[in-house]
């Protein structure tokens, strides 16, 4: 089966609503009229039940296949956007000052919202297809908070899939791979605390900046030196503050970064290397060097046979040659990792052309992936929900 022709014909309709939805970003949790207008859709379709305020803002549909009883399967597409001046020039360009859709996560919703429309008119399979709209995906953990409201046990999900598109990839492909997919992820904030004075006399100083410099060049060993040269880690410092004078030693500098794994071992190492060098660099130097250390999302695990399967659903619907089933593992992170934690499932890139990257001000979603995604999320719940 390829591309639907429903989907086909439902591009333009679909564009409208991800266009809508582009003119009017909101960010993290505070997606307040993007649930809104997801929540009227999925009503005017005739979905069974339509439930809000889920992990504060998320919406889920449910939508009752006609073919006798069955499980239910979760499909998941995030609302936020992101702290950004666009400058796409579009005329359905972002009417919010200083935020815009720059992820896509526009793109995802309505592509989503498009496959609902579709379920809810044909419902040509045996159990229930459960919409899920996640809020604050960048960062607050809306998809941690969705499960720890009780989303999978409430709704009864067996399985759960998520999509996320791809800047470089083009159109009508399928990117995804057995598991780990996207990092885990870290941040620090480390404060070196010296002693200030006169830049003319250092020697009556514990100067923090020449500490912080060093450390910044000390945390790269943790990927060249303490880890298995193999294995996937980032460190990256990426900020570094410190000072206001030509001529005074400051009495203290703060850096702070971000950490990217593939494994449980090597993030709890990198967080013992770092804390190690900090207490080492602060006797040998005189200075006390605070960390605080913040482990965020988990890593994004497909499993194995979920990934099969929504491997062969993109191969039915993009054609074989379109499915590039074993890329290499992304470093960015993704909260889908936590309803990955909870329920088996699989996330799947889908082409976005040649576009400017993800979290550019130049970015827009691709309307012409519109009917490969909707197709996509059709095709999954048709199959995994046959009669
Ligand atoms: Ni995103």
């Amino acid at each position: 089966m390829p591309i639907l022709n429903r989907a086909s014909e439902m591009q333009d309709e679909v564009a409208g609503w991800r266009q809508h939805l582009h003119q009017t970003p909101e960010l993290n949790f505070d997606v307040f009229k993007t649930a809104a207008f997801v929540t009227e859709k999925l009503k005017e379709f005739g979905c069974d039940d339509v439930v809000t305020g889920l992990g504060k803002t998320g919406v889920v549909g449910i939508i009752r296949g006609h073919r006798g009883d069955g499980p239910t399967i979760g499909l998941r597409a995030d609302m936020d956007a992101l702290p950004l001046k666009e400058i796409t020039g579009k005329p359905y360009a972002s009417t919010v000052p200083g935020k815009m859709h720059a992820c896509g996560h526009d793109g995802h919703t309505a592509m989503l919202l498009g496959a609902a429309k579709y379920l809810a008119e044909t419902r040509n399979f045996a159990g229930s297809v459960a919409v899920i709209f996640q809020p604050a995906e960048e960062g607050g953990g809306g998809g941690n908070e969705m499960v720890k409201d009780g989303m999978m046990d409430r709704f009864d999900i067996a399985k759960v899939f998520g999509m996320h598109n791809m800047p470089g990839l083009p159109v009508g492909e399928f990117a995804i791979r057995p598991g780990p997919i996207m990092a885990a992820t870290a941040e620090f904030t480390i404060t070196v605390k010296g002693k200030g004075g006169h830049a003319a006399m250092p020697h009556g100083t514990i100067d923090p900046i020449v500490i912080a410099s060093q450390l910044v060049g000390a945390l790269q060993t943790i990927a060249s030196r303490s880890t298995d040269p193999v294995e996937a880690v980032v460190v990256s410092v990426t900020k570094f503050h410190a000072g206001d004078a030509y001529n005074i030693i400051p009495e203290s500098a703060e850096i702070a970064g971000t950490v990217r794994t593939l494994k449980k071992e090597v993030a709890k190492k990198s967080e013992e290397r770092i804390r190690a060098i900090c207490a080492g660099l602060g006797t040998a130097y005189g200075a006390t060097i605070d960390v605080d250390y913040d482990t965020n999302y988990p890593v994004t695990f497909n499993h194995a046979d979920e990934t099969v399967f929504a491997s062969d659903v993109a191969a039915d619907v993009a054609g074989d040659a379109q499915v590039h089933r074993a890329i290499q593992p992304v470093m960015g992170g993704e909260d889908f990792s936590y309803m990955l934690e909870a329920r088996p499932g699989a996330f799947i890139f889908i082409g976005n052309g040649e576009t400017a990257g993800l979290h550019n001000p130049a970015y827009d979603f691709n309307d012409e992936a519109i009917p490969h995604g909707m197709s996509y999320w059709v095709k999954l719940a048709e199959t995994a929900l046959a009669a």
